[in-house]
């Protein structure tokens, strides 16, 4: 697979097999090389600053308008009602997400979404929707597009071989990907099939600001990857679904071809990936814990500064050298909601119950933190250099808006975890009122 480096860059793509693709000098010719059509992907409001706007143009064989009237689909479990059921303000865990068995019950991509929590408004423009995808089926002859906003796509299990308008990406589970909203895309499944998406609805995902940092670090712009550019001419008379996710609910329409027929394009709107092992973290080296914002890899901001829709964070292998300094992470309750999740391996602050495949939600002012378990270990623990989350990989989706829970998320998956309460139910007092300091271990 071919891809281009950068993240949001001005990019420029032809299909190899019709070179000289791309219009010079203009965007919009009045006859287009090879007798495309062009057509313009607006991503942001035609009047956005130059350092927000984003569109790209698309030289493609048939414009995407060539096909039949959308109707209503009744497929998956995809909802944006927050009000399903009762808020709970619980800590809510969930064992891994069974994904279905084939041959017995075959499920694509969209028919095998299902939304676990969200909140805000599609029709607004302000507000997110976290699902999980369980799929052992390919699209086939079916492709999606989101009119709501953007999906960030966490893999977990088995890789996606994804098809977009603007060429192919394979991102396999410790990759991850964001397509943008109105990008259609087809995804390729390999075996039973499962992962994570977080939805942000009316905004893009950005980089992180550094600041003191500095230059580089993080998420670095070269490690995002673009699709190039490539196109199949694919007669499917009436056989061709495009599936479209319009204010919560899915609609479908026929054509007669691929829409993966766009030439050549160029632009700053495009779909794109990065590889989490490319992350370059940044740590605390003395003593203490940086917050876990030092973890961000991608945020999609609100209006309010410093304040994310929502940002996402993950948990890499590295090492822990702060000194006389409980390492795990702290007890703590957040304004912000807390989805987590894990690609891989073992969380390093729960030693059991929180597998790869499930999640777990913290919501707004929720207490959490290490179970007893952990804590008594980590209190005892000689502090020498050691690695931490080697062969692991949790991430959190943290949204400021107080997310409400599905019912499928509560009862129809089955999943939800009855006694994670329980974890934090051995922790005991160790208060020594008649003595300040307490032996250390070291
Ligand atoms: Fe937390």
């Amino acid at each position: 697979m071919q891809y281009i480096s950068g993240f949001g860059n001005e990019c420029a793509s032809e299909d190899p097999r019709c070179l000289g693709a791309l219009p010079e000098g203009q965007n919009n010719p009045q006859i287009c090389p090879y007798n495309l059509y062009a057509e313009q992907l607006s991503g942001s409001a035609f009047t956005c600053p130059r350092s927000s706007n984003k569109r790209s143009w698309l030289y493609r064989i048939l414009p995407s308008v060539s096909h039949k009237p959308f109707e209503s689909i009744n497929e998956g479990h995809i909802t944006h009602n927050w009000d399903e059921v009762d808020p709970d303000p619980n800590q809510l865990r969930w064992k891994p997400f069974e994904i279905p068995k084939a041959p017995q019950k075959k499920v694509d991509f969209v028919s095998g979404l299902h939304t676990l929590c969200g909140a805000g408004d599609t029709r607004s423009n302000n507000g997110l929707a976290i699902h999980i995808f369980l799929c052992n089926t390919s699209m086939g002859n079916r492709c999606f597009y989101n009119s709501d906003g953007d999906f960030l796509i966490v893999p977990q299990k088995g890789k996606l071989l994804i098809y977009t308008e603007f060429g192919k990406m394979l991102v396999q589970p410790n990759e991850i990907c964001v397509i943008q909203r109105g990008m259609r895309f087809s995804i390729e499944v390999f075996e039973e099939t499962r992962g994570y998406i977080l939805e942000v609805f009316g905004v893009h995902f950005e980089l992180p600001d550094l600041g003191p940092i500095g230059a580089n670090g993080l998420a670095n712009p070269r490690d995002f990857l673009i699709p190039v550019a490539w196109f199949e001419d694919r007669q499917v008379p009436g056989g061709y679904t495009v599936i479209n996710k319009y204010q919560g609910k899915l609609f479908a329409a026929k054509q007669d071809t691929s829409p993966f027929n766009v030439v050549a394009w160029h632009g700053n709107y495009t779909p794109y990936k990065y590889n989490l092992e490319n992350f370059m973290v940044i740590n605390a080296v003395a003593f203490d814990h940086a917050d876990p914002s030092i973890f961000t890899v991608l945020t999609a901001k609100s209006l309010r500064p410093g304040v994310a829709i929502a940002d996402f964070v993950i948990f890499p292998p590295r090492w822990g050298v702060a000194d006389k300094t409980f390492r795990p992470p702290y007890y703590h309750r957040n304004c912000m909601s807390e989805f987590m999740g894990l690609i891989k391996g073992h969380y390093e602050a729960k030693q059991g119950g929180f597998q790869p495949g499930g999640g777990s939600l913290h919501s707004a002012m929720t207490p959490h933190g290490p179970d007893a378990e952990c804590f008594e270990k980590a209190s005892k623990a000689k502090l020498a250099p050691e690695r931490i989350a080697d062969g692991t990989m949790a991430f959190m989706f943290e949204s400021s808006l107080s997310m409400a829970v599905t019912k499928w998320a509560l009862k129809t998956s089955s999943c939800l975890d009855e006694n994670y309460y329980k974890c934090w139910e051995p922790l005991k007092s160790h208060f020594t009122p008649s003595s300040r300091n307490p032996a250390r271990p070291n």
